[in-house]
């Protein structure tokens, strides 16, 4: 069974000024429209269970104002809750005293900010450092460190720069260096790439999952961006007027969008890039054709099934055991957007 690093049970949040007097309606089953409308009380969490995986990447997307920050910032006890449980390696943060949760939010959970957080007094070393220093780490460990996590993520040789004398994307590496140093097993990553242009997005996005195949954190990564989602994301959660709306593995949610809000999200990716073929894949069939690994998504299995005499392949792992068989036709299935109907012409019928 994967570890759960971070458990979420029943957790609620109502903003105004008495929200445990309106708790019992929202349990209820108010909603948001009407909490607002008869109590002057925003609902901004309802009934979220999660659990999130420790070492992997778990993405939580939605639109603005669906709770995603609101969401995350428990995470660190930034919000507290109007109800619910937060575990984080099985210790209740809700009951952790000041102190507890200090030292929590330095060596356990490191936050990486959209707008970057950076000190604009301090060099790129400093800003780096900092983290360290207020962990009290001597100055000359944290230098050496800073030195370290900075040349880790492309900047070596920035070290005296101002933040100001940097791009966008060289401050989110800052930023991203100096969650890193602090060796915080969570890393808590509030949209921190949509403010980058597309290019030094996806760079960083590559930045990010070459340290991870190293560096195996609890990530909780914030994004709507659905590309974004999909390409670092092994789970995604999807909220909706602070309820999770659908939870699971990205290619599950693809397959099998829960209900209209959720498809609204995935109808414009482009299926054959984001598929792969052991989500569509049949039980083995007795050597049908070459081997293609469960991985490859469509696009790239296509010209392979086509061209197999029997236009089928066999679908193999990633030690090479077959576990199924594609077919053509599947592949076109898996293609073809749902919700486009056929409207078969009546002379072929
Ligand atoms: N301090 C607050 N007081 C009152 N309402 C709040 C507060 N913080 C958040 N909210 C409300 O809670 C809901 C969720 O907000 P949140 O910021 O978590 O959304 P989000 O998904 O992060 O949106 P975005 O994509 O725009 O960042 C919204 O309706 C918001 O107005
Ligand atoms: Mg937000």
């Amino acid at each position: 069974m994967t570890d759960i690093k971070i458990r979420i049970e029943n957790l609620y949040k109502i903003f105004g000024p008495k929200p445990k007097s309106v708790l019992a309606a929202v349990q209820d089953g108010m909603s948001k429209t009407e909490l607002l409308e008869k109590h002057n009380h925003v609902l901004g969490l309802k009934d979220i269970n999660i659990d999130i995986p420790a070492r992997g990447i778990s993405v939580i997307m939605g639109l603005s104002g669906s709770g995603k920050s609101t969401l995350i910032r428990h995470i660190n006890r930034l919000i507290e809750p109007t109800a619910g449980k937060l575990l984080v390696d099985d210790d209740d943060v809700l009951s952790m005293s000041k102190s507890e949760l200090i030292q929590f939010r330095r060596h356990k959970a490191s936050m990486v900010f959209q707008k970057f957080g950076l000190h604009v007094h301090r060099t790129v070393a400093e800003n780096v450092a900092y983290g360290l220093v207020v962990q009290g780490t001597a100055m000359n460990e944290a230098k050496s460190q800073s030195h370290k996590w900075l040349e880790r993520v492309g900047l070596a040789g920035f070290e005296n720069h101002y933040p100001s004398q940097l791009s966008g994307g060289m401050q989110q590496r800052v930023g991203l260096a100096r969650a890193l140093a602090t060796d915080a097993e969570i890393l808590l990553m509030d949209e921190a790439f949509s403010a980058l242009d597309p290019l030094i997005r996806t760079d960083m996005q590559d930045v990010l999952l070459d340290l991870q195949e190293e560096l195996h954190k609890t990530i909780v990564f914030i994004t709507h961006d659905l590309d974004e989602a999909l390409r670092i994301g092994d789970t995604i959660a999807i909220l909706r007027d602070g309820a999770v709306i659908q939870q699971g593995e990205p290619q599950q949610i693809i397959m099998h969008p829960e209900d209209d809000y959720i498809f609204d999200f995935i109808k414009d990716i482009n299926r054959g890039r984001v598929i792969k073929i052991g989500t569509l894949m049949a039980a083995p069939n007795n050597n049908v054709g070459p081997d293609i690994d469960r991985n490859m998504v469509l696009e790239d299995a296509l010209q392979q099934v086509a061209s197999s005499p029997t236009q089928e392949c066999n679908v193999v792992d990633s030690v090479g055991t077959r576990i199924g068989s594609i077919s053509l036709t599947q592949i076109v299935a898996g293609l073809a957007r749902p919700d486009v109907e056929a409207t078969p012409d009546a002379r072929y019928r």
